[in-house]
């Protein structure tokens, strides 16, 4: 996630996400940052388990193998092979103590709790059931109800004003990346490009006004990432397949839904520079995850079969006989929706080591040398 600072100017990133062999440092560092919790919430991408516990009346592919299979080998709940993004992000910032918050265990102090839930969007169900838009709403946790979650948790856990006030001064809110999910089930279920132009608006107007119900509670600290490239996702491109190579850019992902979620990202950003401007004396970043994978098998899940990008809703990964590719470490996609393992770790390379020192981070080197041989 490359971090720019809204005071300052108006800031796009388009990085690639190379899958080139990951630099391994020999030097254990160690990162001290101004803020000693995290919590997120979210979707698949930063989900660390919440969904196979959302009781659900159709399993969920999640809870089995071969999701997990790459690390630590059996599933966590996780939407990939292994790890997830905010896993990474976390032991960046030194807080890697995280817990879904659906399976937290009271005698456990955590760095962080994710509230995020894989499949869930920013949007109550209302607005897509209105639209004929079906999500799975049995799984789904709208960002107003993770919030709502974090409310009881934090009443649960810092009952004086005194102590809650302590607790979100020191914390670091992530609010997102979700909206892929609002805009990818309109897409995936045909709705036009310009229909869904019209939900951005809608969308980021809900984020902004949990920002303020935040900051509100005392955050002094929130980013909000903006969408990676859903264009080139292998959902997207199967449900909009076009036979004009026009519509495609030089990566093989459709341009006019990338298109979108630039605009959509500009949107976003012009939103919290507004925000900042009214809350001189809160941090908020916006975060850009819009990179477009590069390589080969860029385009094509891992995990699944058909079509030209390995993607069928109906025989989703985990299913029976859904073949699974042998090296997930060359693909970016897992399961068509989620990344790999690898891709979210190239991320972290790529994309929040360099930030750290925007978000006031500083590094220090270890003066012991044997710490390396128990990593
Ligand atoms: C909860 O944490 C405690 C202390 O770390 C540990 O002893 C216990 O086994 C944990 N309980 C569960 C259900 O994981
Ligand atoms: C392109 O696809 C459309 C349907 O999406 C079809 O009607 C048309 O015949 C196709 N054209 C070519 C040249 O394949
Ligand atoms: C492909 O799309 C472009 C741009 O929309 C259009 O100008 C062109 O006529 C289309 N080609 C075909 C074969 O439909
Ligand atoms: C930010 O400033 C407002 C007044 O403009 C003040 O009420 C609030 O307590 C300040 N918050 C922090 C975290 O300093
Ligand atoms: C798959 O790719 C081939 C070659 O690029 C193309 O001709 C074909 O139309 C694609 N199939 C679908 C369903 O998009
Ligand atoms: C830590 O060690 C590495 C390798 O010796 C060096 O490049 C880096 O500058 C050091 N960092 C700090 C903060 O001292
Ligand atoms: C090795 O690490 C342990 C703690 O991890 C520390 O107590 C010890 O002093 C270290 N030894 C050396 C030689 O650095």
């Amino acid at each position: 996630m490359k971090l720019t600072s809204m005071k300052g100017k108006h800031i796009i990133c388009f990085c690639l996400l190379i899958l080139a062999s990951a630099v391994s440092s020999q030097h254990i560092q160690h990162v001290n940052c101004p803020f000693l919790y995290l919590y997120h919430f979210g979707d698949g991408f930063t989900d660390v388990g919440n969904s196979i516990y959302v009781p659900s009346r159709t399993p969920n592919p999640a809870a089995r193998l071969p999701y997990g299979r790459s690390s630590p080998g059996w599933p966590t709940g996780r939407w990939s092979d292994g790890l997830n993004d905010f896993d990474f992000a976390a032991t960046d910032f030194g807080l890697p103590h995280l817990a879904p918050y659906l399976n937290m265990n009271a005698s456990e102090n955590y760095d962080g709790v994710i509230f995020s839930v894989a499949r869930s969007p920013v949007l109550d169900i209302n607005f897509f059931r209105s639209r004929g838009i079906k999500i799975p709403a049995y799984a789904a946790v709208p960002l107003s109800a993770q919030i709502r979650w974090f409310k009881n948790y934090l009443n649960s856990n810092f009952p004086s004003a005194k102590e809650l006030a302590n607790r979100m001064a020191n914390s670091f809110l992530f609010l997102g990346d979700i909206e892929s999910n609002d805009i990818g089930y309109a897409l995936a279920q045909g709705k036009s490009i310009e229909e869904v132009q019209a939900y951005a608006p809608i969308i980021i107007d809900a984020q902004i006004k949990i920002a303020r119900e935040l900051i509100s509670m005392g955050a002094t600290r929130l980013i909000i990432p903006g969408n990676a490239p859903l264009g080139c996702f292998p959902y997207i491109l199967t449900a909009l397949p076009s036979n004009n190579s026009t519509d495609y850019d030089e990566l093989g992902c459709l341009k006019s839904v990338n298109d979108l979620i630039v605009s959509k990202n500009d949107y976003l950003q012009q939103a919290i520079r507004n925000l900042n401007v009214e809350f001189p004396n809160i941090t908020i970043n916006y975060g850009a995850i819009y990179d477009g994978p590069n390589g080969e098998l860029a385009l094509v899940a891992c995990c699944g079969t058909g079509g030209n990008y390995s993607y069928n809703s109906n025989r989703f990964c985990g299913r029976p006989k859904v073949p699974v590719c042998r090296y997930p470490n060359q693909y970016v996609f897992w399961d068509g929706i989620h990344f790999t393992h690898h891709a979210y770790s190239r991320m972290e390379t790529v994309l929040i080591e360099p930030a750290l020192r925007t978000l006031g981070c500083t590094r220090f080197n270890s003066t012991t040398s044997n710490l390396s041989s128990s990593m």
